[in-house]
């Protein structure tokens, strides 16, 4: 039987007003591009015409502007999770205009499948193949594409024709059974493929758009002078734990965070000596590791998106025979799944928006109330891993916010999970450290030193208990910020 090949606007006709549309992809890596702008087309056509129009949006982590960005624009998302990196949908959010729902990745699958978000009315996802007999194979970000084909009335299929169709076997395609049918996820090694190589769904449930259009792969800031000895002093801890056995010689697997510092992080890893060749067991593969490929330093690489520039797409495009031995692309509950995170003792390296001196870490809300983008992935790592390790410049916005404060205003990872920070000036290594030791530790390595003073200060008010928090002053970095501009000028009563 032939499919059903439709045009993007034909496709955005068959969404209702309130149904809850499943996306593929994670970051802007394998997310659908042209039926997402139909869709927020259609919203603001119904809108004009007095009509409520408004879906609920469910997609593996943050996805390219054609999704977050058309959608919030045109007012059409009534409901979003689990993560997003877009500004006006971060706007519509903080407004109170977007519902949203922060959740760990891993859990997405099986919150779907559990029914605590409602149906999967329907699944936009984009391939680079689709088969007569309904085979699905994803592009280059898989998220929870397993989970909407198998649970959607319909399944509209982007067929991506400027992605290679030799992306085949590049994928591992497997989807959990709920408790209590689940048994262990047999992966033991990072290179362990357990699943298919595609999807398969009912055919007569497929609709089929065809496109060209590139995704959003800007590239990489580079690296600057706080984010190299971010990455230096990173590499150089991990030198020393393999000289005190507590990491192998053979290294263990790494995963590291979104954005610049990760990837300079990484870049410093590549530079130093020390480090042998290591394997990554990751959520989203960006630009440094597919260099660090081709220049031997990683191994093998299993991750659920490849995050990368478009260049450094194009240049993995073209060495696909060699990168599909190196590289598997996974479903979010697998490649962040607890469970092998912790069998395979993995070196989790997240970003903070700010740490506090007893090592609990806030990821996600600027001053406890604004929404910067979500906990992601970063909790499924840092709960599980080995070493669980932040990282943050000592300071943002000129020097007036520091990014290591009393109190962390929203903690999304607690002192019992946070084991390493690291910031330029050092690393506070926080195993076995009670409360007021772990302080003079993150003081004394981390912070900037126009704010040691101040943290110390704040340490020795002289409060009982064994976290000596003042109820009054924990919050004065903040107030301070709020009121005069600066968390220079924080003052404290007991
Ligand atoms: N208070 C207020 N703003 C702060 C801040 C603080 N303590 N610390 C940083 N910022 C601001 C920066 O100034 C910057 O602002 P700008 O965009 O106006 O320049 C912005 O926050 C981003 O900070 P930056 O230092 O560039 O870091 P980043 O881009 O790496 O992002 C997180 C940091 C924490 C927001 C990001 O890593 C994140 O969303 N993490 C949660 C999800 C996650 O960890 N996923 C990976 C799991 S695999």
């Amino acid at each position: 039987m032939s499919l059903n090949y439709v045009s993007a606007q034909e496709a955005a006709a068959l969404v209702k007003n309130n149904d809850n549309v499943g996306f593929s992809g994670f970051t802007h890596a394998g997310c659908p591009k042209v039926v997402p702008v139909e869709i927020a087309k259609r919203a603001e056509e119904e809108h004009a015409k007095g009509n409520p129009f408004k879906i609920g949006v469910f997609t593996g982590a943050s996805t390219g502007d054609a999704i977050d960005g058309a959608l919030s624009r045109a007012k059409a998302i009534k409901f979003r999770t689990p993560y997003q990196t877009n500004k006006d949908l971060r706007n519509a959010i903080n407004s109170g205009e977007v519902a949203y729902y922060d959740l760990h990745l891993s859990q997405l699958a099986q919150e779907i499948r559990y029914g605590f978000l409602g149906n999967v009315d329907v699944a936009v996802v984009e391939a680079c193949e689709v088969t007569e007999n309904g085979q699905i194979v994803p592009t280059t970000g898989v998220g929870i594409l397993p989970t909407i084909c198998r649970m959607a009335k319909i399944v509209i299929v982007e067929l991506n024709k400027s992605v290679p169709q030799k992306l085949r076997g590049l994928h591992d395609m497997y989807e959990l059974m709920d408790p209590p049918k689940r048994r262990e996820i047999p992966i033991y090694e990072v290179q362990n493929r357990i699943g298919l190589e595609y999807v398969k769904v009912n055919p007569n449930k497929i609709y089929v758009v065809e496109t060209e259009k590139d995704g959003d792969g800007s590239p990489f800031a580079p690296v600057d002078e706080i984010t190299a000895k971010i990455g230096e002093n990173v590499a150089d801890f991990f030198v020393e734990e393999i000289k005190a056995g507590r990491i192998p010689r053979t290294f263990l697997p790494v995963q590291s965070g979104v954005g610049n510092i990760a990837n300079a992080v990484l870049s410093a890893m590549g530079n130093n000596d020390g480090i042998p060749r290591f394997e990554v067991y990751t959520e989203v593969i960006q630009d440094a590791v597919i260099e660090m490929m081709e220049e031997g330093n990683i191994s093998f690489a299993s991750g659920c998106s490849l995050t990368v520039s478009n260049d450094v797409l194009h240049q993995f495009y073209n060495d696909l025979d060699y990168f599909k031995k190196k590289l598997v692309l996974r479903p979010s509950e697998i490649s962040n799944n607890p469970g092998v995170i912790r069998r395979m003792g993995v070196l989790a390296l997240n970003t903070a928006i700010e740490v506090d001196i007893f090592g609990n870490v806030n990821s996600t809300h600027v001053n406890g109330t604004r929404m910067m983008n979500g906990i992601g992935g970063s909790g499924d790592f840092t709960r599980n891993a080995y070493l669980s390790i932040f990282l943050t410049p000592s300071v943002a916005k000129d020097g007036n916010i520091s990014c290591i404060v009393p109190k962390a205003t929203h903690e999304d990872h607690s002192e019992h999970s946070v084991k390493i920070i690291v910031t330029e000036y050092g690393v506070a290594d926080l195993r076995g450290k009670d409360p007021r030791s772990r302080a003079v530790e993150i003081i004394e390595k981390c912070a900037h030193p126009d704010y040691r003073p101040l943290l110390h200060e704040y340490l020795n008010l002289g409060v009982k208990g064994h976290i000596p928090q003042s109820l009054d002053s924990c919050f004065a970095f903040h107030k301070a910020l709020l009121e005069t501009g600066s968390m220079k000028n924080a003052t404290f009563s007991k």
